[in-house]
C-alpha cells in the first residue's frame, strides 16, 4: 500500500542569524562556513520559543492544508533529537497542544537527520496494520538544535539551524511509496544531547561524517531505485538531506546525475536535522515545484549512524 502526501507546513523561529552576525561572536567568516557549506543564515529560537511551539505552528498549517478535520488524525508521530523535554514527547506536546483525539497514539522517533523518513515508514506501517482509529498520521521533524550548539566550537556551532516541517498523509494505492531504512552504530564520529554537561553538545568529526554521507547517499539513492524498479531519470526531483551543500554536489557528481535535479536550500536554513527535508518538500510545493503525479526521492543520513530513503509519487 502506498503513502500520500495530503499537504506540508512548515515553521521557523523568529531570529535570523547571518553569517556575518556569527562572524562578530566567534573567529569566523561568511567567506569560510559558504564556501566549505554553502550555508549563508540559519534561524535559531530565541526567548520564550521552544520546539513545541515551532511543531503545533507547522503542523496546524499542515492540517489547514490538507483541509481535513483534526478528529480524523488517528497518528501523530515526531521526528527529533532535541524535544523540549525527554519526556513528555513532542509528540505528545503537539497532540495536546492540537487537542488531537484520546484515541491516537503520539511518540518521538529518534533517527537524526534520518528521523522524518524513519516516521513516514512507521507511519505508513501503522497505518496499513488496520488498528489506529483515523485515517490520517500527522508526520513531523522538527528541531532546536541551537539549544546543543557549543559557541566555543566553530567547527559546528556554524552549520545547524532551528525549524520544523510537518506533513499530513494518508494510505493511497494510487501514490506508491518505497523505503529504504539503515543503521551502523557508531557513536564516534557524530553526537549531541549526552546526560553530563561534558557531553552536552554536539561533537562531531566534520571530516568523517563528510565520507560516511559522500559514500552512504549514493548507494542508498541505487538500492532505492532498484527496489522501486526505475531509474534516476525517471524521477522528477531528489531531496538530499540538507547537511551540507558540498556533500550534494559531491552526490551528484558521483551519479552523475543533472545537478538542477537535486534540490537545495540549505543557504536558507543550514542544517535542521530531522527538519531538513519536510521543509524543502514543502518549500517546494509552495512554489509549484512539485506537481501532481511527480515522482520526489528523499534522502537522509545522520547521527547514529542512521540513513533511509523514500521515493514518493505526489
Ligand atoms: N570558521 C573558520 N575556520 C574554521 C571554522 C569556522 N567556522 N571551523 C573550522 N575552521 C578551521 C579549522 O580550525 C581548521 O583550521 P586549521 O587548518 O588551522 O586547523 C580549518 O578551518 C579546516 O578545518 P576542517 O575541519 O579540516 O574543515 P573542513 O574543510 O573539513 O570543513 C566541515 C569542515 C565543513 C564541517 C566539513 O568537514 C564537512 O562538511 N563535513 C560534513 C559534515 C556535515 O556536514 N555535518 C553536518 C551535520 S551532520 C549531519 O547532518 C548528518
Amino acid at each position: 500500500m502506498g503513502l500520500k502526501i495530503l499537504a506540508t507546513g512548515r515553521a521557523l523561529p523568529s531570529r535570523l542569524v547571518t553569517n556575518d552576525d556569527l562572524a562578530q561572536v566567534m573567529e569566523t567568516s561568511d567567506e569560510w562556513i559558504a564556501s566549505r557549506t554553502g550555508i549563508r543564515q540559519r534561524y535559531f529560537c530565541g526567548e520564550g520559543e521552544g520546539n513545541t511551539a515551532l511543531a503545533v505552528s507547522a503542523c496546524r498549517r499542515a492540517i489547514a492544508r490538507a483541509g481535513i478535520d483534526p478528529a480524523e488524525i488517528g497518528l501523530c508521530l515526531a521526528a527529533t533529537f532535541t524535544p523540549d523535554h525527554a519526556s513528555p514527547s513532542l509528540a505528545c506536546e503537539v497532540h495536546g497542544a492540537l487537542g488531537l483525539p484520546e484515541s491516537t497514539p503520539a511518540f518521538d522517533i529518534n533517527a537524526a537527520c534520518t528521523g522524518f523518513l524513519a516516521a513516514l515508514e512507521t507511519a505508513r506501517c501503522l497505518l496499513a496494520g488496520g488498528n489506529l482509529r483515523g485515517k490520517y498520521a500527522l508526520v513531523f521533524g522538527s528541531e532546536v538544535i541551537s539549544r546543543v550548539l557549543d559557541p566555543a566550537d566553530r567547527s559546528t556551532a556554524v552549520l545547524f539551524g532551528d525549524g520544523t516541517g510537518a506533513a499530513v498523509v494518508t494510505l493511497s494505492k494510487q501514490h506508491p511509496f518505497v523505503s529504504l531504512l539503515g543503521a551502523r552504530g557508531d557513536a564516534e564520529i557524530l553526537r549531541a544531547g549526552g546526560s553530563s554537561q561534558a557531553d552536552r553538545y554536539v561533537r562531531m568529526e566534520g571530516k568523517a561524517v563528510f565520507r560516511f554521507a559522500t559514500q552512504i547517499v549514493p548507494a542508498c539513492i541505487d538500492q532505492l531505485l532498484e527496489r522501486a524498479g526505475c531509474g534516476l531519470d525517471e524521477v522528477d526531483w531528489v531531496v538530499c538531506h540538507q547537511a551540507n551543500g558540498r556533500i550534494i554536489d559531491h552526490v551528484v557528481r558521483k551519479l552523475g546525475a543533472p545537478e538542477e535535479k537535486f534540490y537545495k536550500n540549505i543557504h536558507r536554513y543550514a542544517n535542521t536535522s530531522a527538519a531538513s527535508i519536510p521543509i524543502a518538500l514543502d518549500e517546494m510545493c509552495e512554489n509549484g515545484l512539485i506537481r501532481t503525479g511527480q515522482r520526489v526521492l528523499c534522502v537522509g543520513f545522520g547521527a547514529g549512524l542512521t540513513w533511509g530513503g523514500a521515493l514518493l509519487t505526489f
